[in-house]
């Protein structure tokens, strides 16, 4: 039995880091785990323009215990009116590293999104061409398909044309929820890949109903039946490097979860490594983590793996039951739970 596993320092490809008190409260958390972290855009005023990237990448390195080195890697937020010229500036600058496509309205701060993908042709002909990648929030918003059904048909009435149209844009399928979607990157070429969250690969949708509506259990894109949450381990587990780590971590205030509308998203942070290694663990594939974590995703991006590394022993690991953020609390991810697993 494995109990000690060394493997190179982990890069987050997918978190939420917020704004002004909330940032400064959350950064630490991920900074302590990873080495680089791909940050949301999605602010209030979302992340549309380079001063806008500048500044908060600006305002993340300010928030940093300068103990710790991390590297902060934005994202631009696509619009229907957002220009390519300032997109490949932006990248061509070192600013933005990709940009993020969240269809209008599919989940927290996208009211600004993309209502049609067709009025962003000219900006995903540019990114093509200078080679940034398109990370999707991978959701139909129609009202009339099934909230459980919005990644599958989004694969169908959205990213098989983008694809078609554009076959050499890099694109991320980002937070996967389901086999349909596991199936088709695994199919698709190597410009296509996906991360996978430590939630999805831990519960299926029962949690969010187990005995009452858990509020800390839901997120988007929300949790789906068994068979997707074991095709998703698989997947995470496989040795692709078209699957790698992206945790989504998405803090909320305690108030903003436990309300008559909730907000979506889990915080994860805190024990995102602790909480892979348990399900690679379970999966008896401890010699897998590393290239999910650590290595598949920077080759992904073009970026070198970090030099450093980090220890991960059997020992264990309890998580807070809330963390104190700002004047507040948050639930974070497997609260009151022991874990199997630490990092030293
Ligand atoms: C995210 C958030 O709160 O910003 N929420 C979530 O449930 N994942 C937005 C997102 O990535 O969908
Ligand atoms: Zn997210």
């Amino acid at each position: 039995m494995t109990d000690k596993l060394i493997i190179r320092r982990p890069d987050d490809w997918h978190v939420h880091l917020r704004d002004g008190a909330m940032l400064k409260d959350v950064v630490n958390y991920t900074a302590r785990q990873f080495g680089r972290a791909i940050v949301m855009p999605n602010l209030s005023p979302p992340v549309t323009t380079i001063k806008a990237g500048r500044a908060y990448r600006d305002r993340i390195l300010a928030a940093l215990d300068p103990s710790l080195d991390f590297t902060p890697l934005i994202t631009c937020y696509l619009t229907d009116t957002i220009e390519a010229e300032e997109v490949v500036r932006g990248h061509t600058e070192g600013v933005f590293t990709a940009c993020k496509l969240y269809p209008a309205n599919a989940t927290t701060n996208s009211a600004h999104g993309v209502t049609n993908i067709k009025n962003i042709s000219s900006v995903l002909e540019a990114m093509q061409k200078s080679g940034m990648p398109l990370l999707v929030h991978g959701e139909v918003t129609h009202s009339d398909v099934d909230i459980f059904d919005r990644e599958a048909v989004f694969i169908d009435e959205v990213l098989i044309g983008v694809i078609a149209d554009y076959p050499e844009l890099k694109i991320v399928f980002e937070h996967i929820t389901t086999q349909d979607a596991a199936d088709f990157v695994n199919e698709s070429d190597s410009n296509i890949a996906a991360t996978i969250t430590p939630h999805h690969l831990d519960f299926n949708r029962n949690a969010i109903f187990q005995g009452g509506i858990r509020p800390h259990y839901y997120c988007l894109p929300i949790a789906k039946r068994e068979k997707h949450r074991l095709a998703l381990r698989k997947a995470a587990t496989s040795g692709s490097p078209k699957f790698f780590l992206g945790t989504d971590t998405a803090p909320h205030a305690i108030g903003a979860k436990e309300s008559a509308c909730g907000c979506a998203g889990i915080f994860n942070a805190p024990h995102a490594m602790e909480s892979y290694a348990k399900t690679f663990d379970e999966e008896g594939a401890l010699d897998q983590l590393e290239g999910f974590a650590s290595e598949h995703g920077p080759k992904f991006y073009g970026l070198p793996i970090n030099e450093g590394k980090i220890t991960l022993e059997r020992r264990k690991t309890i998580v807070p039951e809330s963390l104190k953020v700002i004047d507040t609390e948050i639930i974070p991810f497997h609260a009151g739970e022991t874990l199997e697993w630490g990092i030293s």
